[in-house]
């Protein structure tokens, strides 16, 4: 693992951001709440203290000389702009608060938790950003529950959220909170033991050798199964990855990414096409990395093995074919030096839906 390593955790109101922010303390992260810190910020003495007076009049002053966050909350939830304000004045002094706490920290995993962390832009310099979501009616009910709303008051608070899914869709690991204490534990265990685990190593796949053949066969069908990748469809079997891995020749290589003793991501090698002849100096790649581990530097490190099998091999040359609507996988074979060359127009079919194709290469 990394000396430290910065997690932010956000989620809208009743999914349970902070139990979990609470159950990974128990696992030992350093917990910072940054709407602690944004409480703390607005107190008699501290900076933002005369500027939110100023902006929002002395009347939001309680006797005893604090701000009165009922009146503060009074005009900002109904006035879009003067919460706008107050965040302008406010924000600055967290961000700053919430790196000086970060910066503390000198080993281990530090969380940061936040209502608005992907509104504020906070979560974009930090290692890992994850999202709790639950259903509406488990946030509604639990509302309900603990904070003796009515119903339909709840569900005011619940839909003046921005949605979860938006959020959901920029998480690297998202945290589904609809069962009990328990069950929302063991996720919680669960994704810190892959965050702690061993570091990935990168090696051949093994030939007559089941245990790799059904570890690659359960990426790709997870790939597959995403439905926006590739075009292979069906289903592998280990079985027949097994004689796809007998069968390879001496030009042919399948590199394997191993993490937590199992394999997360592959890349194959292969000659572009084995007639005529003449394309002997093209080698083809193709790449999948199971969804929760993209973006940690796998796939380059699977790379670094493939050129190297390739230049060693009589290569000069690898092609790729990459769907044109899959911007990521563009951008990681652009990362390691490919250029594109045109797109090849209703090229690939996924689900009865034709897909253009971009051809890029590389010269070795
Ligand atoms: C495309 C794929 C192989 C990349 O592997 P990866 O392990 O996630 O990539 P890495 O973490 O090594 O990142 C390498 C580069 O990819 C790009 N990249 C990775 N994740 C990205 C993301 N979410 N958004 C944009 N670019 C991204 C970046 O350019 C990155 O380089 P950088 O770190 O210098 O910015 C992987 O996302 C994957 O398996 N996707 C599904 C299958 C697929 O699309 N295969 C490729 C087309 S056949």
């Amino acid at each position: 693992m990394r000396q430290r390593l910065v997690i932010g955790l956000t989620g809208n109101i009743a999914t349970g951001k902070s139990e979990v922010g609470r159950i990974l303390a128990g696992l030992g992260a350093h917990v910072i709440d940054a709407d602690r810190v944004a409480h703390d910020a607005i107190r008699p003495g501290e900076p933002p203290f005369d500027a939110v007076v100023c902006a929002f009049g002395p009347g939001i002053v309680a006797p005893n000389g604090t701000i009165d966050r009922a009146k503060l909350g009074a005009i900002v939830f109904r006035d879009r702009a003067a919460l706008q304000r107050l965040e302008a004045i406010v924000h600055p002094t967290v961000t700053a608060e919430v790196d000086r706490q970060i910066a503390q920290v000198r080993e281990g995993v530090v969380v940061v938790e936040a209502i608005k962390l992907i509104e504020t832009g906070m979560h974009r310099p930090y290692d890992e950003l994850w999202v709790v979501t639950a259903p509406r009616a488990v946030q509604i009910a639990r509302l309900v529950e603990t904070r003796g709303l009515s119903g339909e008051e709840a569900a005011l608070r619940v839909d003046a959220q921005s949605p979860q899914e938006a959020k959901a869709a920029q998480a690297d690991r998202i945290i589904e909170n609809h069962g009990d204490f328990e069950q929302l534990h063991r996720k919680v265990e669960a994704a810190w033991a892959q965050l702690l685990e061993e570091p990935v190593t990168i090696r051949a796949a093994r030939r007559g050798d089941l245990g790799d053949a059904a570890g690659i066969a359960a990426v790709l069908n997870s790939v597959i199964a995403e439905r926006r990748y590739t075009a292979m469809a069906g289903h592998w079997t280990a079985e027949a990855e097994q004689a796809y891995l007998d069968g390879l020749r001496r030009r042919s290589e399948v590199f394997v990414a191993e993490a937590a003793g199992g394999i997360v991501g592959l890349q194959s090698i292969a000659p572009f096409v084995s007639y005529p002849s003449n394309m002997d100096h093209v080698a083809e790649f193709g790449t999948f990395i199971l969804a929760d581990y993209r973006g940690r530097g796998i796939g380059h490190g699977l790379a670094e093995a493939s050129l190297r099998f390739t230049r060693t091999h009589g290569y000069e040359k690898v092609v790729v074919f990459v769907l044109a609507d899959n911007p990521v996988g563009l951008a990681y074979y652009r990362s390691l030096g490919f250029e594109e060359r045109g797109t090849l127009q209703r090229q690939t079919k996924i689900d009865g839906v034709y897909h253009d194709e971009v051809i890029l290469e590389m010269h070795l």
